[in-house]
């Protein structure tokens, strides 16, 4: 007979139990998840609004998952089959179509709700920095990024993002080989780079600091170490940082002017050694050294790929150059095939590359440069 009790229909001081539970679960849940700091420092004017949403979507979806769970453990205490009861079945019942509406609607309105107000601020987030503003072009490739911007009429091609606080900025993300994602988890915004196709995104940096320009896509064995700075100053430091960087960038021309021009400091067609490691050639597709490689003269200090003060220690000027032009040729112990991109023969002139090597080759067997 206690059997039989136990068995029967949810009295209504069960019931009450029950939403009780329910909603201290919640509550504690709920408590637990905004207490947890899940973001890092909020980088951005949109920040905030990706917070606030996730912050709605957990105080939705907690009471949802407690709600789920309590019915099911409760139904599995109440309900199990005990030893003896292998034979019996159920009474025969028919659907409620009472129940059936509740469980159809409910969900509906949560999720219709949840879609309208994240629609709502996908286009407030895409429309709030108005367009024509600062462009940034961001180019991905196995294993770098690279940025180039207008300033004051002229080009300025970096692999560390600089930017201005407070003021919007488009980017306009590129791909040279396979789809990377463009991510700054301060920013709280990232867009795919995808090879063929020009996508955007906007945002405006609100807090002074250096973040990391992170790719969320896949790329292949470099992806994890795909990674770089991006620097946001005051507006007074980014105008100077813009001046150091124009400084010298004479004329238009860079391609085949050559080395005669010599006159004083004005000439900046050819990029020196360094430039070439640190930032490489974006033009024409050259990764730059420094973003995979450790090498203390140009203080640079990726892991990706081998520590080059130590890995050419003993290679000489044509051993350097080889490395460079054909690095599947030999592989330093621990590190993959395949990551070093095969086309630098290609990508850097030849003026380039022997600026390159010289450079590398002075580096690393301590001459000063
Ligand atoms: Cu590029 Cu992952």
């Amino acid at each position: 007979m206690g059997e039989e009790t136990r068995r029967g229909p949810v009295t209504g001081r069960t019931w009450v139990m029950l939403v009780v539970v329910v909603l201290l679960a919640s509550a504690i849940g709920i408590a637990l998840g905004l207490a947890i700091d899940w973001f890092p420092a909020q980088g951005s004017t949109i920040a905030s609004k990706i917070d606030t949403f996730w912050d709605v979507l957990l105080i939705a979806s907690v009471p949802i998952f407690v709600g789920v769970a309590t019915v099911v453990i409760f139904s599995i205490w109440r309900w199990h089959m005990r030893p003896g009861e292998e034979e019996l079945d159920g009474p025969p019942t028919h659907g409620s179509t009472r129940l059936e509406v509740i469980w159809t609607a409910l969900p509906t309105i949560v999720i219709a709700g949840l879609c309208a107000y994240s629609t709502v601020l996908l286009l407030d987030i895409q429309d709030s920095p108005a367009r024509g503003t600062r462009v940034v072009n961001v180019v991905g490739q196995q294993f770098a990024w690279t940025f180039a911007t207008n300033e004051n009429g002229k080009r300025i091609v970096t692999n560390r993002l600089v930017l201005p606080k407070g003021e919007a900025v488009q980017f306009k993300v590129h791909s040279r080989d396979v789809i990377h994602d463009f991510w700054v988890p301060e920013w709280r915004l990232k867009v795919d780079a995808v090879p063929g196709i020009t996508t955007k995104y906007s945002v405006t940096p609100s807090k002074t600091g250096t973040y990391q320009v992170v790719c969320a896509e896949l790329c292949g064995l470099g992806h994890a170490f795909m990674r770089q700075f991006v620097t946001v100053v005051e507006p007074a430091a980014y105008a100077a940082w813009v001046a150091k960087q124009t400084a010298g960038a004479g004329g238009a021309g860079a391609g085949g002017t050559g080395a005669g021009t010599g006159a004083g400091g004005a000439s900046a067609a050819q990029p020196d050694g360094k430039q070439l490691f640190v930032a490489g050639n974006p033009q024409t597709g050259a990764t730059s050294c420094g973003s995979c490689h450790t090498m203390k003269a140009a203080g640079t200090s990726s892991q990706t790929g081998p520590n080059l003060d130590e890995f050419l220690k003993q290679d000489n000027a044509a051993g350097i150059r080889e490395m460079i032009v054909s690095p599947g040729k030999e592989i330093a112990k621990g590190y993959g095939a395949n990551v070093m991109p095969p086309n630098y023969g290609q990508t850097l002139s030849p003026q380039e590359l022997a600026t390159l090597v010289t450079y590398i080759d002075k580096s690393v067997h301590g001459g000063k440069q």
